[in-house]
């Protein structure tokens, strides 16, 4: 066996948490000897008598000697006294940690107690516990996939920090380290008001005359929001008093909330109240999501005070094996850009919009949660039916934080023109890839309208917009074919005086043009301009989101390169501006038909039927590229299926997308060893056969599902990492392709 970490720890104070901390370095081999510091004779007996430590001593100064590692877990409040009794029997390397949930004056009562060992003082705090409490219920387990926070100050030995942290992990928690005052104003807000509010509504109740009536009815919302007052009292009693300030602060804050809710009850102001709570459940979904890409919430203690119990798989990773066909019917979800710009236009427009098939992706509910965020009631999504309240243009909100857009630069660039000409500052932020995107192409044309915009380092997010600036109409030419530049200043173009008109280089997808009549605002459209004038209104309207063709893509890819497939796609939007990838498969080759053609809504749509064909290499025609700009992560699977060459030029704009996709997709190709060369703007494809290999999707959904459909013919099993981000596009995506025929694995 290997060194343990530690030679010997002193766990000072044997109850749930230190008897657990010691049964967990026990189970884990972390140190040669532990020994239990305790006030309680008692205590110390039951702690040797259930194994989980080896000795006891009642004198703290004498439990810590000799020991190179103790951990501290008495109440915060007595934190001090407990310091200044054991420091005297303390090495001149000792490092000591606790378990407090309470972090600035656990800070301060060290650097008061401890005097030179100070350095070697490292705060943290477990967030685990069980309604149980004392020795007897310690769990060598309690911190399995849990999280533990470290909040070191500036006097804190990194070496210290370090070996706490090896010992936390080392017990299978999640370590996560931030400033003591945020610590504390964090917990005051996600645990202390809530235990506050549950030990208040069950004492409000029983102090009523007729309490044991009220009880006996009191079943499942009661008991569960109330759970959490069966918490030890003496404890929650220490940390109300010990984190006072941030407590208030919340409390403050919740009494504002609770306020307005009362308000719109006894107002029967509908609106408001469906806006409260329909923004609380998606603000709780969307929180239970996020945990659920971290460890903790797969851990499944009892009682925890703050163990969440969505047990989704953090980031999966695809596993598919060579072979298998694509045949049936699927019906992919809705068209991510329609489904982005019926929120916002249903958001501004006068009346009620209702909106089918709306993508409950996540780039769409980045979206509609923002407009939430501006006070918009919006019902739903519930089975792609969205229903939106609309404000009128001049209706929205500020927003009491920013607005993040997630993985979503549809929703960030076309905020930024919607938002330009607000009366409210805004500022729009996103995730790790979002984040590294240029903004400037819609901030640029904005400012000429007069918006002030400022963008973040080398004009990526995040984006921040002054409120209250008057906007003029301009003439853009755009530089590059993007529909969401077009659209932003269009958006823009609502709010500014006299006419805002721009002029593409080739054309881009026209679902905003499309839509804006659809509400009934003029959109004038010449040749590659269109036009319209600030100061009309939209009327709310009832709009169908047909599939989206950039989902059916990978089917589309899928069928044509496994033999034996046939598979019909209906349903799905076919609107010139977006069925680059249609005519460019059928170039190659393809065997696609479009079948029972028809209109939705203002967008034309048709039933895709697609069978197994031979491709062969092409030249990409310049002109279609910004009609296909999204599928060329899927095309460049079929072109490595393709006899001969395929060659992609004037396509520079695929490397700012949600990856650099000529890269990764080229990285990807590498790995199954097809033949290929990078351009600056494009690549060449040698097709032919290719072998398994592991694919890095670096967080890129079409990425991730177009080598997916590579596996149709590859000779090897394909795994392909980062796959979270499929569901920003297509929620669903691994059972839908597996229910047509695609060895496909979640894992
Ligand atoms: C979109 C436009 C395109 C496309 C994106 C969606 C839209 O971006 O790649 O997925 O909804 O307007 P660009 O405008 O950057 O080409």
């Amino acid at each position: 066996m290997s060194e343990p970490l530690f030679n010997r720890i002193a766990v000072i104070g044997l109850g749930l948490i230190g008897g657990s901390f010691a049964a967990a370095a026990r189970k884990h081999g972390l140190a040669a000897s532990i020994v239990a510091g305790s006030r309680s004779a008692r205590t110390l007996e039951q702690g040797i008598a259930l194994g989980v430590v080896d000795e006891g001593s009642q004198d703290l100064a004498e439990a810590v000697k000799g020991a190179d590692l103790v951990f501290v877990s008495t109440p915060v409040s007595a934190m001090g006294k407990v310091l200044s009794a054991l420091k005297p029997g303390l090495s001149r390397t000792a490092i000591i940690t606790d378990g407090g949930s309470v972090k600035g004056n656990v800070i301060t009562a060290a650097r008061v107690s401890l005097g030179e060992h100070y350095s070697r003082f490292v705060p943290g705090h477990p967030i685990a516990g069980k309604e149980k409490s004392g020795v007897g219920a310690a769990d060598a387990d309690l911190y399995q996939d849990h999280r533990v926070i470290l909040t070191p100050t500036e006097a804190t030995d990194p070496a210290a920090t370090a070996r706490v942290r090896a010992i936390w992990t080392a017990m299978g928690a999640e370590v996560l380290q931030m400033a003591p005052d945020y610590h504390d104003q964090v917990l005051a807000e996600t645990s202390h008001l809530p235990h506050l509010l549950a030990f208040s509504l069950v004492d409000t109740l029983a102090r009523q005359g007729d309490s044991t009536e009220i009880f006996r009815y009191a079943a499942g919302g009661f008991r569960d929001f109330t759970r959490i007052a069966s918490s030890d009292p003496v404890m929650w009693h220490d940390i109300f008093r010990e984190n006072k300030a941030a407590l208030l602060q919340s409390l403050d804050l919740f009494s504002d909330g609770i306020a307005r809710f009362r308000q719109a009850v006894s107002d029967d102001d509908s609106d408001a109240l469906m806006g409260i709570m329909t923004r609380a459940n998606t603000a709780r979904a969307h929180f239970m999501a996020m945990n659920g890409r971290t460890s903790y919430t797969r851990a499944h203690h009892s009682g925890d005070d703050t163990t969440m119990t969505d047990s989704s798989n953090s980031n999966p990773t695809f596993v598919v094996t060579p072979g298998g066909r694509l045949t049936g019917r699927v019906r992919v979800p809705g068209d991510k850009s329609m489904s982005h710009r019926s929120i916002m236009l249903g958001s501004l427009a006068e009346g009620v919009t209702q909106v089918e098939g709306f993508l409950e992706g996540e780039d769409a509910l980045a979206t509609l949660q923002a407009f939430r965020d501006m006070g918009v009631v919006i019902e739903g999504p519930h089975n792609g039916q969205v229903t939106i309240h609309g404000v009128g243009l001049h209706g929205l909100k500020a927003p009491g934080k920013p607005l993040y857009m997630g993985n979503s630069g549809t929703s960030m660039r076309l905020l930024t023109g919607l938002l330009a000409g607000q009366a409210f500052d805004v500022e729009l932020t996103g995730d790790a890839s979002l984040s590294k995107r240029p903004m400037e192409r819609v901030a640029s044309p904005l400012r000429d309208m007069g918006a002030q915009i400022s963008t973040g380092n080398e004009g990526r997010p995040p984006v921040r917009i002054r409120g209250g600036q008057p906007l003029k109409g301009i003439h853009y030419d755009l530089p590059m074919a993007s529909a969401q530049v077009k659209s932003a200043v269009l958006l823009g173009g609502l709010y500014a005086e006299g006419d805002t008109s721009v002029t593409e280089p080739a054309p881009t997808r026209d679902h905003t043009e499309r839509m804006l009549g659809g509400f009934g605002y003029d959109v004038r459209r010449e040749g590659a301009t269109s036009a319209l004038s600030g100061g009309g209104t939209l009327t709310a309207c009832k709009l169908e989101v047909p599939a989206d063709i950039s989902s059916a893509a990978f089917f589309l890819v899928g069928a044509s390169i496994a033999e034996g497939s046939e598979l019909t796609l209906p349903h799905v939007g076919i609107n010139p501006t977006r069925t680059g990838v249609i005519d460019i498969l059928k170039l190659m080759g393809a065997d696609i038909r479009l079948e029972n053609q028809r209109d939705a809504g203002g967008e034309p749509v048709a039933d895709l039927v697609v069978k197994a064909a031979r491709l062969k290499g092409i030249e990409i025609p310049q002109a279609l590229v910004p009609l296909a700009i999204d599928e060329f992560p899927a095309i460049f699977i079929a072109a490595a299926c393709a006899e001969g060459d395929t060659v992609l030029r004037g396509a520079e704009e695929l490397r700012v997308k949600e990856s650099d996709r000529i890269q990764v997709m080229a990285d990807g190709l590498a790995a199954l060893g097809v033949d290929h060369e990078v351009f600056e703007d494009g690549i060449r494809i040698s097709g032919g056969t290719f072998g398994g290999g592991e694919i890095q999707s670096h967080g890129d959904h079409r990425i991730a599902m177009s080598f997916a459909m590579a596996s149709l013919r590859a000779t090897g099993p394909i795994t392909i990492n980062d796959c979270a981000n499929v569901a920003t596009s297509f929620p669903g995506f691994a059972q839908l392709a597996a229910h047509a025929g695609l060895n496909l694995e979640v894992k």
